[in-house]
């Protein structure tokens, strides 16, 4: 078979042409790869990084088409003290954003950038976020010298030569992203498995539609059509134009009636958005006829259609989620999933060539290599407390392999979308579940979340901070304005979708978690079905609407009802600091924040 020469461009865009000639002239690659997308050139890019010891072959009949990766101990989530919305002003980025000067910016990336590329190849990777040629589809396309991230991206977005076909039609807006792992290798030196640079920029423009990010070659950091363009610049697209990017989920609730019921929930980082989006029910509800189905699990881009009703697309093509606790027991569709043709980083090798993390068996291997490449056995765990998986390690599997996949997660212009469900990570205060009483109430419910932080990005783990939609680390530009785009998305409604809270990880007197979750979800999750199809009715609270014990299908479960007082308590106590919190978000995005907000803060003053 004649090789194909991957420096000829495979793109007869004359923009496309001239950007990558600029990009080559700044970074001085060593040469240029135009990514086709093809399963073959996949399968040589892994090759090579075997060959390099990037990554590992998993063993072909544990793991057939899997590859194993370990990152730099320095690289291992992402870095939100190091992310940017560099608008032209700093309002318009807003508190809870880094922002720097543009000007400033680009000068600063400008030296970081030049000859960052030395002694690599560029990869040209065309994208399109939601199926190509979609009505809400977008196009990127990435310049990144990290082969990694190319066999990555083929996972988690449709890429290479359709998407340049749709990039020659010039019909349609190309979000340059930028992309290196900051590490120049000069000639004659030996490379590493992992490079990256101590210092690193994920920088976004907002106006100019811009992605930079230099020095990570991990996750949100370096996938650059996932967090940097699928929310933080498609948030700005998304007000532009009428629409909404979130951090959110999208699953199908088949009842026994044989209808379908989509919703979508938000949940920040780490907090059970994958685990709820392929949820298995009980047995009793499986045997009355309850299946979930699963559109994506973590980004959903809604829009009205011309009848007003809201639609979820997922524009990912495939599952970057969280290896540990993922088991049969937890999330069977998600070990299916991965079961082959899956990359695997910073997870534990077994020494018959297969992988591990922390509560994927009950009983712990022998022996294994830990994500830092040490010899790891369960009684060196006990004595150092050395995890054999890092906490943020992850899987990258094609979502089509997905037993839950659902018939239409590529449906171009989405699924109805009936109920949204905001949750968070709380040990305290916040009960299992509760309903909004209308759409600002909702949005208000969703202006206030809070959770305790996670090792999905850096920071204190546990503490609680406001994470408002869980967007806080993803909206590109103000808060405030964030929230008024919600508000505003009403009136372009004919029919609001139900606004749930839910909260799995409320802990009882002995520290642990009252409820069971994962497929126990279910039975909350089809108490919200019931309420978004009027079928059943609730309890007036002061924070919202709330099911009886009465009110949830309670079959094949020992959950007594002195639990579910607990877990569904109402302290005012509590709420009273509660809202104190919710003000000190307020303070800061006063300058933008909607009336509504203040208002419903009063309404719920009263009632608490
Ligand atoms: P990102 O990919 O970072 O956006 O995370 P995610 O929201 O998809 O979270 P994921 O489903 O991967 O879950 C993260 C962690 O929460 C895992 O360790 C899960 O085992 C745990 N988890 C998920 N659902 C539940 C639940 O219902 N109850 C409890 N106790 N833990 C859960
Ligand atoms: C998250 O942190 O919410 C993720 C992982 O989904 S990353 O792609 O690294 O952002
Ligand atoms: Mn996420």
């Amino acid at each position: 078979m004649k090789k194909r020469n991957f420096a000829k461009p495979l793109s007869a865009n004359t923009h496309l042409l001239r950007w990558v000639e600029k990009m080559v002239a700044l970074c001085k690659p060593a040469r240029v790869h135009w990514v086709d997308g093809s399963k073959a050139e996949y399968d040589e890019l892994c090759a090579e990084m075997v060959a390099s010891g990037t990554f590992t072959k998993l063993n072909a009949k544990l793991w057939p088409g899997c590859y194993h990766a370990r990152s730099d101990a320095g690289d291992v989530a992402r870095v939100e003290d190091r992310t940017y919305i560099c608008s032209l002003s700093k309002e318009a980025a807003g508190p809870t954003n880094n922002w720097v000067n543009p000007y400033e910016m680009r000068k600063k990336l400008r030296d970081l950038f030049s000859g960052c590329m030395a002694g690599r190849t560029m990869y040209v990777l065309p994208f399109s976020m939601g199926p190509v040629g979609g009505p809400m589809s977008q196009i990127g396309v990435q310049l990144t010298d990290s082969p990694y991230v190319v066999v990555n991206m083929r996972i988690m977005a449709r890429i290479g030569l359709p998407v340049y076909a749709e990039i020659d039609k010039g019909e349609k807006r190309v979000v340059p992203c930028m992309h290196s792992v900051g590490a120049p290798l000069k000639p004659g030196a030996k490379d590493v498995p992992w490079p990256c640079n101590a210092e690193k920029y994920i920088v976004h423009f907002p106006e100019t539609r811009e992605i930079w990010s230099f020095g990570s070659g991990y996750g949100g950091n370096a996938l650059l059509g996932k967090k940097c363009f699928a929310l933080r610049i498609a948030s700005n697209l998304a007000r532009d134009e009428g629409w909404m990017a979130e951090h959110m989920l999208i699953l199908g609730v088949e009842d026994p009636h044989g209808e379908k019921t989509y919703v979508a929930a938000a949940f920040p980082s780490a907090c059970g958005k994958t685990n709820f989006a392929m949820l298995i029910p009980p047995a009793a509800f499986k045997r009355k006829g309850w299946k979930i189905w699963t559109v994506g699990d973590d980004i959903a881009w809604i829009k009205p259609d011309a009848d007003g009703r809201l639609h979820a697309m997922n524009p990912e093509a495939g599952f970057f989620g969280v290896a540990p606790g993922t088991s049969v027991k937890t999330n069977p569709n998600a070990m299916a999933a991965l079961a082959k043709n899956t990359i695997f980083t910073n997870v534990a090798l077994t020494p018959d060539g297969g992988v591990w993390w922390e509560g994927m068996t009950d009983k712990p291997p022998a022996e294994c290599t830990d994500w830092q490449g040490q010899h790891w056995t369960p009684e060196i765990a006990k004595l150092t407390g050395a995890k054999a998986a890092h906490p943020n390690s992850r899987f990258t599997a094609p979502a089509s392999q997905c037993p839950s996949i659902d018939p239409d997660w590529e449906k171009p212009e989405g699924v109805p979308l009936s109920a949204i469900i905001f949750g968070g990570r709380r040990a305290a205060t916040i009960p299992l579940i509760y309903q909004a009483f209308n759409w600002s109430a909702g949005v208000y419910m969703g202006a206030t979340m809070g959770s305790e932080m996670t090792a999905a990005a850096a920071g204190t783990l546990g503490k609680v901070r406001r994470d408002p939609f869980a967007m806080l680390p993803f909206c590109g530009y103000h808060m405030g304005d964030y929230f008024r785009h919600w508000i505003m998305m009403q009136k372009k409604l004919t029919a609001t979708p139900r606004i749930f809270h839910v909260n799995w990880f409320r802990k009882g007197a002995d520290g642990g978690f009252t409820w069971p979750g994962f497929s126990e979800n279910m039975r909350i999750l089809k108490w919200i079905v019931d309420r978004a199809r009027g079928r059943t009715l609730a309890q007036e609270t002061p924070i919202g609407w709330m099911p009886s014990y009465e009110d949830i299908d309670w079959t094949g479960l020992d959950f007594d009802r002195a639990k579910w007082d607990g877990i569904m308590a109402f302290d005012r106590a509590a709420w009273r600091s509660e809202v104190i919190g919710h003000e000190e978000l307020f303070i800061d995005l006063h300058d933008r924040l909607p009336k509504e907000m203040i208002y419903e803060r009063e309404l719920l003053i009263c009632r608490i």
